[in-house]
């Protein structure tokens, strides 16, 4: 409420031109003043409790910052404590407590114990070989075609060809035994003994064993292994001594052909042989 103006008293005399801040207030104005204080009153009361609620909110503003940062402390703190805690308390001989390791272990088998682990990737065109089998334990089988440490290969020797234990060997899949039931594995033991005479024997011996390698021209003195002569020349078990250990200046081979591959060699060889 604010005090009487000139403009109050302009309306009244509307026809005087009003002279700015020198009226004087007009009798009716003055006997609102009583009423307008009662009616103040209330007014007054609420601002003042308004400015008691704004310092109130003010101090409380001040402080609750700082209650916010002891409160974060302390949780902080308990945290801290609790770990600790756990962590001296830890029994150092357990495996700690693990979250969501995943994939972290694998089944652990005892590497010289028997399992059939394997037979799950025994396949039809990939059979796991039967010294695998035989073998039966957690090792991981070498890769089809290699020559693990241990395997029968040595026990022969380059001046054993004369000896029985050379000449009296079988050869198990000799051309003559696949027929009958076994006739569809003599296609399979012809064509990996043809790989492994390319990869091999045809160096020296040349394409199909015909001899006259290009080698032959640098010393290296490689015979045609096709012809009659050299089938009669030897048994099965003999060639099996000459591939594993090697025969004058040919190199053994018994280090990198497998044993059970040796056989299929000579299966291959035999075949070349055929009605020479
Ligand atoms: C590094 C060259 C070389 C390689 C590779 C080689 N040979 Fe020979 N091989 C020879 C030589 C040289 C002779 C002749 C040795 C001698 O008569 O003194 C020979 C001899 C032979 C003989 C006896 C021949 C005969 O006249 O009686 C046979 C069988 C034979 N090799 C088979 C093979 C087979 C099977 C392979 C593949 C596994 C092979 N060789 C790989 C060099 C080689």
């Amino acid at each position: 409420m604010s005090e009487p103006t000139g403009n109050a008293s302009g309306n009244a005399t509307a026809t005087e031109t009003p002279r700015r801040g020198t009226v004087e207030p007009v009798p009716f104005a003055d006997a609102l003043k009583p009423l307008e204080k009662i009616m103040n009153a209330p007014i007054d009361i609420a601002a003042a409790k308004l400015d008691a609620g704004r310092a109130f909110i003010e101090r409380h503003d001040r402080k609750q910052p700082a209650r916010l940062w002891i409160g974060i402390g302390a949780l902080l703190g308990a945290i801290v404590a609790g770990v600790l805690a756990g962590y001296l308390q830890r029994d150092f001989g357990k495996r700690n407590l693990e979250y969501m390791p995943d994939m972290a272990y694998s089944k652990a088998w005892e590497s010289q114990l028997r399992n059939d682990y394997f037979a799950e990737y025994d396949r039809e065109d990939q059979p796991i070989p039967q010294y695998i089998r035989d073998w039966g334990t957690a090792e991981m089988p070498p890769p089809p075609g290699t020559v693990y440490r241990g395997q029968r290969s040595l026990e022969l020797g380059k001046d054993k060809l004369m000896d029985p234990a050379t000449t009296g060997m079988l050869n198990p899949v000799a051309l003559r035994d696949l027929t009958g039931d076994r006739a569809a594995e003599r296609e399979k033991v012809l064509a990996r003994g043809k790989v492994l005479f390319r990869q091999n024997c045809q160096a020296c011996h040349g394409v199909d064993g015909i001899g006259g390698a290009p080698v032959t021209d640098f010393g290296i003195g490689a015979p045609a292994i096709n012809t009659g002569v050299v089938r009669d020349r030897w048994k099965d078990g003999q060639l099996f001594n000459i591939i594993s250990n090697g025969y004058n200046t040919m190199p053994a081979h018994a280090s990198h052909v497998e044993y059970d591959e040796r056989w299929k060699l000579i299966t291959y060889l035999r075949s070349l042989q055929e009605g020479k």
